[in-house]
């Protein structure tokens, strides 16, 4: 599908669902008993929660926000956007945020704070992948799949410039693909 933009794959689909088993297993234990809301974070979440939600086997609820930092950028201005909000009220549930991954820290960083304001019961962070060497504020994913290096990622709910997403697996692109596309 993208065999010419390819220069690394860092996680193969079957690296991805065994995590992504794991994960959830996990999940579905410590909230049994538990009113568990995944909430979402779109659009890079989406594959993710929606393969996740598969894997934790107790009844839950699924919301969705759409928050934007990057655009269409590979490096973040800082600056969190709410671009669609929660349909439903979070108070009194226990909230798990979905994400794809944790760079700076500063789109997490923003929804947990406004989240935090609606009385959750509880509010913890599920991420895929973790950077945890680009952080700028100091936050801890309560549930990780991988940490990785400083490497610019993307398939599976990871975007450059809004494509690849739907990328079964998790690549890093070639070098030269993403300056040609930068400077187009
Ligand atoms: C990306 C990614 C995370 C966030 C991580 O989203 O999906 O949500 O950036 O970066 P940070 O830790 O430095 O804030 P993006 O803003 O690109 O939107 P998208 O999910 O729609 O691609
Ligand atoms: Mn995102
Ligand atoms: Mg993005």
């Amino acid at each position: 599908m993208v065999d010419g933009v390819v220069d690394k794959v860092l996680f193969s689909e079957k690296d991805l669902a065994e995590k992504v088993s794991e994960l959830g297993k996990q999940i579905a234990e410590d909230y049994k008993d538990k009113d568990l809301l995944l909430v979402c974070v779109l659009k890079g979440g989406i594959l993710f929660m929606s393969d996740l939600s598969k894997k934790i086997d107790i009844p839950l609820k699924m919301d969705f926000i759409a928050v934007s930092s990057y655009g269409d950028s590979t490096t973040t201005s800082g600056v969190v956007q709410i671009l669609k909000d929660l349909d439903t009220s979070i108070e009194g549930k226990h909230v798990l945020i979905v994400e794809d991954i944790i760079d700076s820290g500063l789109t997490l960083k923003y929804l947990l704070g406004n989240l935090k304001t609606r009385k959750p019961a509880s509010l913890k962070v599920c991420t895929l992948l973790d950077k945890p060497e680009r952080r700028t504020v100091d936050l801890k994913p309560d549930y990780c799949g991988f940490s990785i290096e400083n490497h610019f990622v993307v398939g599976y709910g990871l975007d450059f410039m809004q494509m690849f997403r739907n990328v079964p697996y998790i690549f890093i692109p070639k070098q030269e693909y993403v300056e040609n596309m930068q400077s187009s």
